[in-house]
């Protein structure tokens, strides 16, 4: 497993769509890219959409494939995981995918305000203990708002019903966000077909379980 892990994190140096920088270089030299995903990476005009806390990245990979217009990022911590959907988007000659190793607290080092249009949460740690790292915290959110476009969308995917509770009904203020539609129950809706059309690694396995998934569509008013 180990061995496994370390050919990973070896192969990720040479994938030229991973991106991953020490802290001391954010600091120092920052992140070339920042602000310029566009004009130098993806070669084009096309939206810019995150998905955060990725694992192997079904969701960057699966959108990318749908919709070959959009750009799609992926963001997480674990290395291992994201050389999963890094080697598939490599395999598949994907240009719209890209993926960065890096702790979301520091998600300002990589993106110009205005730079994102769209962002992915799927399914994040619930972080029960520890509601300052949820990623749907106060303090997350007011950093996505740096990055995103005004008026940008925000899916939320858990099976967490204490995440999804404490979101909708202590973080998304009506004052200051706006929710297009929420769902304790994304199974047992007829429609949004296109939330449930990709599963993640970690989906599968609460579905598997009769875990109900639960949905949550917002934006950012000001
Ligand atoms: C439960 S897994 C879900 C992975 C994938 N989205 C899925 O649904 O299969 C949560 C992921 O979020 C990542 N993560 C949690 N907090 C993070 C943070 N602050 N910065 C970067 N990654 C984070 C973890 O490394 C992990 O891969």
């Amino acid at each position: 497993m180990v061995k496994n892990k370390l050919q990973r994190f070896a192969e990720n140096k040479f994938f030229n769509n991973m991106f991953q920088c020490t802290y001391n270089d954010l600091l120092t030299t920052g992140f070339d890219l920042k602000g310029k995903w566009r004009s130098e990476f993806f070669n084009n005009e096309n939206p810019i959409v995150l998905e955060l806390g990725c694992g192997k990245g079904e969701y960057t990979i699966g959108l990318g494939k749908k919709y070959p217009y959009k750009n799609f990022i992926g963001l997480d911590i674990k290395g291992a995981r994201m050389w999963r959907g890094c080697k598939t988007s490599n395999e598949e000659n994907m240009t719209n995918v890209a993926f960065i190793r890096t702790h979301i607290q520091l998600i300002e080092h990589f993106f110009a305000a205005n730079e994102v249009d769209e962002i992915w949460i799927t399914f994040p740690d619930p972080q029960l203990k520890k509601p300052n790292k949820r990623l749907t915290s106060p303090r997350f959110l007011a950093l996505y708002s740096k990055i995103l476009k005004p008026e940008s969308i925000i899916h939320l995917k858990t099976d967490s019903n204490d995440l999804y509770d404490y979101t909708l009904n202590e973080v998304l203020l009506p004052q200051k966000y706006n929710v297009i539609f929420h769902t304790n129950d994304l199974y047992a809706e007829k429609d949004y077909l296109e939330v449930k059309e990709i599963q993640t690694f970690y989906e599968i396995m609460y579905l598997a379980t009769g875990k109900p998934i639960t949905y949550i569509e917002f934006k950012i008013i000001i």
